[in-house]
């Protein structure tokens, strides 16, 4: 009878420790039993195939096992499925760069009641509670860097109701909340001078909306610049163009693509503003039809996300620095935002190049 008491204490012992293990929240498994969700928009931006594979890498030499998913090109319903299928395979934490912010919500609210933290990358998943915290560059700081640029390079202090500047204005995608700061940031450089009459928009499209590119597709921004050019009589030989403001490159692209097609050439380029110093308009920007970009080190992005995954999985907080800024529209999630740097021809070489990020083959040096 002995025998069986002591061997019944034994079993319940066991089955009790292998409980605990089962916990989500136990920090006795090792990371290697932990899986961690990354969700990616696309990938035919050049930036997310970088961002999915910097974070994939990291993770797993932080001992983690990835499940690295690509909605299709933007397609909503893929990625709101692939992630359902991320909480239901039980991963332990997801982080979800939104194609839009606002889809999510209910497939989030499963995540949130089985405790898996989500991590919004980049763009901030709205209208959701479940969002434990946001990693991102500063948004608005971005759109300040390339008004400032607009300013300066044009000379707009110079310009007058009577001898106005002339730009067009291009943003990107309307279900992207980040072009809510962009643009913001933008405005609040020109903004002044569209009042004044010193800045001419003689499309008269001057709302975001208006602005907006759907997926910040290159092929949209270019339809939408050659129907501008030709409506406003745009060209080397007509309507005098100063700039044009582009929220990120491939809407950048697209705008050079228009304007290379009425004759304009780095001899009298307008000024085109950029963002994520992509390759195509790093390239561009050495051939002289793209002015600026901003750059975004997809690296650093990527190693603030494992450092917040590594926090949550072993119970600590992660690194914060802006508990302010974004409401997404239930709560304003705890954030870390990198530093956005301004790029130009004047230093692709450190920025780019000395630090790794692109070989010189890869810009056709
Ligand atoms: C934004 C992102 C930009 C750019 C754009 C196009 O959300 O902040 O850096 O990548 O998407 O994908």
């Amino acid at each position: 009878m002995k025998k069986i008491i002591s061997t019944m204490l034994i079993l319940a012992a066991a089955s009790t420790m292998l409980f605990a293990n089962g916990q989500k929240e136990s920090s006795s498994v090792s990371t290697s039993a932990k899986k961690i969700g990354v969700s990616m928009p696309t990938k035919s931006l050049q930036r997310w195939n970088q961002d999915g594979a910097n974070m994939k890498a990291e993770l797993e030499a932080a001992g983690y096992s990835v499940d690295l998913q690509y909605a299709g090109d933007n397609d909503i319903p893929t990625q709101v499925n692939q992630v359902e299928n991320m909480v239901t395979s039980g991963c332990d934490a997801i982080v979800i760069a939104a194609i839009d912010g606002s889809s999510l919500t209910s497939v989030l609210k499963e995540a949130q009641d089985q405790n898996i933290p989500i991590i919004s990358y980049d763009r901030l998943i709205m209208n959701s509670p479940a969002v434990s915290y946001y990693a991102t560059f500063d948004n608005f700081g971005v759109g300040v860097i390339q008004g400032e640029y607009l300013r300066d390079a044009i000379k707009l202090d110079s310009k007058s109701a009577s001898d106005p500047a002339y730009l067009e204005l291009v943003t990107g995608a309307p279900d992207d909340n980040n072009c809510v700061y962009f643009w913001g940031g933008a405005m609040s450089i020109l903004e002044p001078y569209i009042k004044s009459g010193a800045v001419v928009i003689k499309s008269g499209q001057t709302t975001r909306q208006q602005c907006s590119t759907p997926n910040w597709s290159n092929t949209e921004s270019q339809k939408r610049m050659e129907n501008i050019i030709s409506a406003n009589s745009y060209g080397p030989k007509g309507q005098k163009l100063d700039g044009v403001l582009c929220s990120n490159d491939s809407t950048a692209q697209g705008v050079t693509n228009a304007l290379k097609e009425v004759g304009y050439t780095s001899a009298n380029f307008p000024i085109v503003t950029g963002q994520d110093c992509d390759i195509t308009s790093v390239k561009n920007m050495i051939a002289g039809t793209q002015s600026m970009s901003v750059f975004k080190d997809t690296r650093t992005l990527a190693t603030k996300v494992v450092g917040m995954v590594d926090a949550l999985m072993k119970g600590t907080t992660p690194e914060i620095n802006d508990t302010k800024t974004y409401d997404n529209g239930v709560k304003i999630v705890p954030s870390y935002l990198c530093t956005p740097v301004y790029a130009s021809n004047d230093n692709i070489q450190k920025l780019l190049i000395d630090s790794g990020y692109y070989t010189k083959a890869q810009l056709g040096l």
